[in-house]
């Protein structure tokens, strides 16, 4: 076995599902990610996701991988493409055949379509290529350079219960799916913007959480997370795929005072995470 790769998880700060339908959304690397090593191994008993990425990358039956992994599955924070473009990376790598940035969002893209059916690409963009991005489906992305580093909280609502896939399906078979990702891509060019000027994104932000809240893809326990927090004077809004029958992954939140919000959620015992984005 060799040294590791690492690849970032990401965070999904707007546009979330209208990016499915082309409308842009941003997104963020995190410093939290996984650290793959390649080496011999037998890779017939691993699971389905690390097998595609295995052979995608070219590499054998006798390639075994070791994946280390700080991101929390289903939680929205990119960990299926982080594992598979790590794996990608490191078996090419193991294979003394280096991959490069744009082949590796190529062939990260291919294992996407095996867990998701139609992913837009934000993922494998994100982690692959790192930083703060603008990304919409087919077009070269914009990366973003923003003034000041925004501090934010990603408040546990809990796993959820469907697939990013099955979410992707719920959305497409709602009736309100046209105006929501007209609205939902018109809010995230204002945050853009925002961002650019280095503007508060909060009242956007949780303009955007409330228009996934109607389009169905944020839970009970979720939405009474957010009726809670938005007491107590944060912006919300879940981030990346949600879920509808239990948890609804990671929630953002933003407040000028994250000391208060952190020390309720200390005491309901719900768990976060603390993350500067625009800084990588
Ligand atoms: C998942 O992180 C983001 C979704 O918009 C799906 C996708 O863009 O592929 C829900």
């Amino acid at each position: 076995m060799r040294s590791g790769v690492f690849i970032p998880g990401k965070v999904i700060l707007a546009g979330e599902h209208a990016v499915v339908y082309g409308k842009p959304a941003l997104a963020a690397s995190l410093r939290l990610g996984v650290v793959v090593v390649a080496g011999e191994g037998n890779s017939s008993r691993e699971n389905e996701l690390v097998r595609k990425a295995i052979t995608v990358a070219g590499g054998s039956e006798e390639i075994g991988v070791r994946i280390e992994s700080e991101l929390p599955v289903g939680a929205g924070l990119g960990s299926s493409a982080a594992v598979a473009a790590a794996i990608i990376q490191a078996v090419r790598e193991y294979v003394g055949k280096p991959i490069g940035q744009d082949e590796l969002f190529e062939l990260t893209m291919k294992c996407e379509r095996l867990a998701h059916g139609n992913p837009s690409g934000i993922d494998p963009a994100t982690v692959v290529y790192g930083g703060l991005i603008v990304y919409t489906k087919g077009q070269p992305f914009e990366r973003l350079a923003i003034k000041r580093p925004l501090k934010v909280l990603l408040v546990n609502t809990g796993k959820p219960q469907e697939s990013t896939k099955e979410m992707v399906e719920l959305v497409a078979k709602n009736p309100d799916k046209e105006r929501l990702v007209e609205e939902i891509g018109e809010l995230t060019k204002k945050i853009r913007q925002e961002l650019i000027e280095g503007q508060e994104i909060g009242e956007f932000l949780d303009q955007n959480g409330r228009l996934l809240e109607e389009l169905q893809v944020v839970g009970e326990r979720a939405r009474g997370l957010s009726r809670e927090l938005r007491g107590m004077g944060a912006k919300v809004k879940i981030t990346g795929a949600g879920g509808r029958g239990k948890g609804s992954g990671m929630m953002i939140a933003l407040s000028p005072d994250l000391a208060k919000i952190k020390r309720w959620l200390d005491n309901k015992q719900i768990t976060y995470l603390e993350t500067k984005i625009g800084k990588v």
